[in-house]
């Protein structure tokens, strides 16, 4: 089985080092760099779009996961390509049209994703099946990070990874991500893992590695 990804969020980064952080996280030995990005609108919470995007873009070649926390996602789906988002995902709650959407993001040329908030039923992913590459599976509430994982969503991941039926499509969960909570969701079909709090921790590559290890060493071998 492949090595789950790690994909530090760096909404828990220091926003006044952003540049050298995303760099120390991509030397810390991270799989792909998380970009929580909040409108003020779906979530309570404003963070960034795709002008501090583009200008991080040159701080790691690592995969460019966008997590786009916004209403009305289709109206900057090629900015933020351009930005340098690798993978676009988009709240099935937030997109009117999720079917032409996920169809949009891979005629950009990125890989299609789409959120789940905790209530949200997975039902919804059954006719997008084939336009998906990724799954991003709420934990917590979308809005701030440093909250508790919910629990129900272990089982969630099960379903969803049933119904994806072997296909190749990723299992992503981001909220309250720790050596703790990760074990659960990569037996359960996981296979990246978003972590913010609990990989920037101590300020330093050295700490990064070590937290990033961590995580890696909690789900080997399940
Ligand atoms: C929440 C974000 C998460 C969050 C994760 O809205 O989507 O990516 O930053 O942070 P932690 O790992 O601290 O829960
Ligand atoms: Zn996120």
């Amino acid at each position: 089985m492949a090595e789950v990804k790690i994909a530090p969020s760096i909404l828990a980064a220091d926003f006044g080092r952003l540049f050298e952080e995303i760099r120390d996280i991509d030397q810390a030995g991270c799989d792909w760099i998380h970009l929580d990005v909040m409108d003020g609108h779906f979530v309570p919470n404003l963070t960034f779009g795709p002008p501090v995007i583009r200008a991080v873009r040159k701080a790691s070649s690592k995969t460019f996961d966008a997590h786009l926390m916004v209403t009305n996602p289709d109206r900057l789906l090629e900015t933020y390509r351009e930005a340098g988002a690798d993978i676009i995902t988009v709240h099935a709650e937030a997109a009117d049209h999720l079917d032409r959407t996920l169809s949009r993001i891979r005629d950009l040329g990125c890989r299609a994703g789409v959120s789940l908030n905790p209530h949200t039923a997975e039902e919804c992913l059954r006719y997008v099946l084939d336009r998906l590459d990724l799954v991003l599976v709420m934990s917590v509430n979308p809005g701030f990070g440093g909250q508790s994982f919910i629990p129900t969503v272990v089982d969630k991941v099960s379903r969803i990874r049933e119904m994806l039926d072997g296909r190749d499509v990723e299992i992503e969960v981001d909220g309250g991500i720790t050596p703790d909570t990760a074990p659960a969701v990569v037996a359960a079909g996981a296979t990246a893992l978003v972590a913010g709090s609990a990989v920037f921790k101590g300020g330093s590559v050295a700490s990064y590695k070590q937290n990033i290890e961590a995580l890696r060493h909690a789900v080997r071998d399940l």
